[in-house]
């Protein structure tokens, strides 16, 4: 078995982040009435580094990492549903760490979904609030967390 967190490179990998979120992150059931920008500033953000996550030359799974201070933000985390719970989000969280720390980061936040918390708890990620303005706007039903790395 071999897993890639690779950063964006190609259109086929643009498309493949977008259809990942698409089934997993923005379905109608999370985000009633949401219009997906295929060309969102916060993606296009030269700064915020987009991946892909491959296993076994397939692309499975997504995030996106938005460098903050110290560290960075975490977003968009998704894994296909059918490959859920079979330890690749685990892989996911483990080389994008070794990416954050290559950068010299030394911690990472992100705004939990609430069935996800599990999940993160598992990993060592504890709550903290780390952005009240998020949690106020589109994170009011996330729980923030963070985790130095
Ligand atoms: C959350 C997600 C990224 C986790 O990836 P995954 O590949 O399913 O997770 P893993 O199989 O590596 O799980 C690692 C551990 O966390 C546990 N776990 C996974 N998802 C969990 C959840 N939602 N709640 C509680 N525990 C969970 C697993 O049981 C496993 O525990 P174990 O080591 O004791 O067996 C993935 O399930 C997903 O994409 N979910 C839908 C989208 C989402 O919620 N994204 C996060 C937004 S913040």
């Amino acid at each position: 078995m071999t897993y890639e967190l690779r950063e964006l490179a190609s259109p086929e990998d643009w498309e493949a982040m977008h259809r990942i979120r698409l089934e997993v992150l923005f379905t109608a059931e999370r985000h009633p009435g949401l219009v997906y920008d295929r060309a969102h500033p916060h993606d296009t953000e030269p700064t915020h580094s987009k991946f892909v996550f491959m296993h076994d030359g397939v692309p499975i799974g997504t995030t996106r990492l938005d460098p903050r201070g110290e560290g960075g933000i975490v977003r968009l985390v998704a894994i296909v549903p059918p490959l859920q719970r079979q330890g690749h989000g685990s892989v996911l969280e483990a080389l994008l760490i070794d990416y954050a720390r290559a950068r010299g980061m030394k911690r990472l936040w992100l705004n939990a979904a609430r069935d996800a918390v599990g999940f993160y708890e598992k990993l060592g990620w504890t709550a903290e609030v780390w952005d009240e303005v998020e949690l106020a706007t589109f994170a009011h039903n996330c729980v923030q967390m963070t985790k130095p790395i």
